[in-house]
This record gives C-alpha cells, sequence and structure tokens, in this order.
C-alpha cells in the first residue's frame, strides 16, 4: 500500500509517499522559519498562505522524484491536529481533495501520534509497549504506549512545552527562531557551573513538569548579567554560559521524569519524539539514564525529529491498513488529545 502523507500543522509543509513494503519513497520540506524569522515566532496567517504556496509544488516533486503516477497511490494522509486551525485546513482540504480525485480513502492524522511513532520508521525499530517521551515545540508528555494507537497521557508539562522553553531563552539572548538548536550549539561553548538552574518540579511525586520558572530564571540572570555589563550587552560567553545552565537543568528535568515513568509503568523501553529529541545532550542523558536502570531509548533520525511528511505517511498507512478512514466529513482538531485515538488493530 503506498500512502501520500501531509504535514501542515504549524511552520514546515511536509509531503512523503511511504510505502507498506519498502518504506519512505520520496519526501519533501519546507521550512517557513525565514517567514517567520522577524516576528521572532510562528505567525499563524501568514501560516497557513505560505502552505497554499509551497504545497502543490511539493507533491509534485515526491512524484517525481519516487517515479510514480498518481494512480500508484492508494491512500492519502494528511494531519488533521493538533496545531494551528488555518494551516491545518489546507492539508486537510488538499488530502481530501486528492482523495475524492483519486477515489482513494483518506484519514486524518493526529500530529502527536505522527511524531511518536517516528521512531518506528528506523531499523532496530522498538515495539509496543513502550513509554513515549514527546518533546516539541507545543507539547511535553510522558505516554504509555501499551499497543499501537493506546496511548495513556502519565504527565506532561503543567505550562510551557519544553521547546517552547528553548524557543523562549533563545528569543531573550536574540538568538534566531526558533531557538532549540541555537541554544544547543551555544551550550556547547558554555562554562559548566557558572549558573546553576532549578530542576522545577522533580521533588515532587507524580510525573508532571514545568518549565516556565526555568525560563524565568534565565530570565533573571540575563537581567543581572546586562545591569553589570558596561554597554548592558552579554558577551558571547555570557550567553553560553546562560545555554547551557538552562540545556542542563531542562535535559536533567526530563531525565528524572522519563525514568521515573519507566520504574512507575514497569516499562523497559523509552521512546523519544518531537523536535527537542533532536537535542544531543537529552540524547545522551537518556542513553545514560536508561542504561542505569537495563532500559532502552529509541530515537529518530534529526530529520523525523522536527516535523515532516514522512511520519504522518507512516501513521497515516498503518490506520489505513487496519481499514480505518474519513468519513465525508472534514474533520479538523485543532485540540486533540492523544488518548481519545482508537486502537490500531
Ligand atoms: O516537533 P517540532 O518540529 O514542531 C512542533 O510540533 O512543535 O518541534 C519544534 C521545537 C522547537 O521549539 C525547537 O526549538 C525545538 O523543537 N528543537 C530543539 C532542537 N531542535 C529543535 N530543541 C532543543 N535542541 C534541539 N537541537
Ligand atoms: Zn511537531
Amino acid at each position: 500500500m503506498k500512502v501520500l502523507g501531509i504535514e501542515t500543522s504549524c511552520d514546515e509543509t511536509g509531503v512523503a509517499i511511504f510505502d507498506t513494503q519498502h518504506g519512505i519513497l520520496a519526501e519533501a520540506l519546507y521550512s517557513q522559519v525565514a517567514v517567520h524569522a522577524e516576528y521572532g515566532g510562528v505567525v499563524p496567517e501568514l501560516a497557513s498562505r505560505d502552505h497554499i504556496r509551497k504545497l502543490v509544488p511539493l507533491l509534485r516533486q515526491v512524484f517525481e522524484q519516487a517515479g510514480l503516477e498518481y494512480a500508484d497511490i492508494d491512500g492519502v494522509a494528511y494531519t488533521a491536529g493538533p496545531g494551528l486551525i488555518g494551516a491545518l485546513m489546507v492539508g486537510a482540504a488538499a488530502g481530501r481533495a486528492l482523495g475524492m480525485a483519486w477515489q482513494v480513502p483518506t484519514i486524518g492524522v493526529h500530529h502527536m501520534e505522527g511524531h511518536l511513532l517516528a521512531p518506528l520508521l528506523e531499523e532496530n525499530a522498538p515495539k509496543p509497549p513502550f513509554v513515549a517521551l514527546l518533546v516539541s515545540g507545543g507539547h511535553t508528555q510522558l505516554v504509555n504506549v501499551s499497543a499501537l494507537g493506546c496511548y495513556e497521557l502519565m504527565g506532561e508539562s503543567i505550562d510551557d512545552a519544553a521547546g517552547e522553553a528553548f524557543d523562549k531563552v533563545a528569543k531573550m539572548l536574540d538568538l534566531d527562531y526558533p531557538g532549540g538548536p541555537h541554544v544547543a550549539r551555544y551550550a556547547l561553548q558554555g562554562e559548566e557551573g557558572r549558573f546553576v538552574f532549578p530542576r522545577p518540579m522533580v521533588d515532587r511525586p507524580g510525573l508532571d513538569m514545568s518549565f516556565s520558572g526555568l525560563k524565568t530564571a534565565a530570565l533573571y540572570a540575563i537581567q543581572k548579567l546586562q545591569k553589570q555589563s558596561p554597554n548592558g550587552q552579554l558577551s558571547e560567553q555570557d550567553k553560553a554560559d546562560i545555554c547551557l545552565a538552562f540545556e542542563q537543568a531542562a535535559v536533567e528535568t526530563l531525565a528524572i521524569k522519563c525514568r521515573r515513568a519507566l520504574q512507575q509503568s514497569d516499562n523497559q523501553v523509552l521512546v523519544m519524539a518531537g523536535g527537542v529529541s533532536a537535542n544531543q545532550r537529552l540524547r545522551a542523558k537518556l542513553q545514560q539514564a536508561t542504561q542505569k536502570l537495563g532500559a532502552k531509548v529509541y530515537y529518530p533520525r534529526p530529520a523525523y525529529c522536527t516535523d515532516n511528511g514522512a511520519m504522518i505517511a507512516f501513521a497515516g498507512a498503518l490506520r489505513l491498513q487496519a481499514g480505518a478512514a474519513d468519513d465525508l466529513r472534514l474533520h479538523i482538531r485543532p485540540r486533540w488529545p492523544l488518548a481519545e485515538l482508537a486502537a490500531i488493530k
């Protein structure tokens, strides 16, 4: 079965073709980063318009790359939520229109299920049951995955998502959007121990997390440095030191909660996914933490950590293959709890 996947939930237009026999046949991605950079965050209306501009050229590109005709496609998957409503509408309308024109079933995919299943696209893929750490710009969740499609929320951030905190700290330091990779790059030059930020909520039981206090700690440290500086500016070294302290605190907080989630659910496998799972310090830390427990950690290649069409084509293919398909209504769910999804049987 060959499934076309379309991702337009936020600021990346992603298109891919997944074949249940041969894996990903072709993929294309357009990032709107430059469009939103001057605003320091995603502007929803600009995002929707740019998806409209880029979707058709990207579709043509993947068909050419795969050497396929439209008639070769057996189903279409698109991101139905969660995400920006206008942006979601573009992919959903395109996906449904193509399904009708080609007379193939379509399926609206949950964006976070796409992330969660992305590690299964890799060789040596993990199998449920496992615990998933979903860390993106909009979500920070620990999910108990008892079977494909069976997701139980174990804990989540009660305020900012981890990626959002990375982005906000980057903005305070005048680094570009999205800030995660820039903070990570600066942190590599940071001096160990110059700043130590709190590890929020780790002494409380449970698996909920909080990142807004950590962001505030970074803000106070930045303001203090600005006052001490003759020109009111931070040096490159100051920035690196703040980035390191922030990254260490965020990563350690996530690792403590992951360890607890594995123990609590008696799981031996941790799967990490979403944009922040591209973070090298987080990967290394979770590798270390799981090793100590005799458990294993899995993550996707960096290109499948951040938003992409491949993960949507894949998650959609699993559901279409199991017989699920859209009815005649156009479903968009800008808010959509993962636990509401049905098992993939
Ligand atoms: O999954 P994603 O592409 O989009 C959402 O669904 O939100 O995640 C984007 C988030 C951004 O907040 C970005 O700063 C963060 O992932 N991110 C990183 C890294 N790469 C991307 N955060 C930390 N370290 C990175 N290397
Ligand atoms: Zn995402």
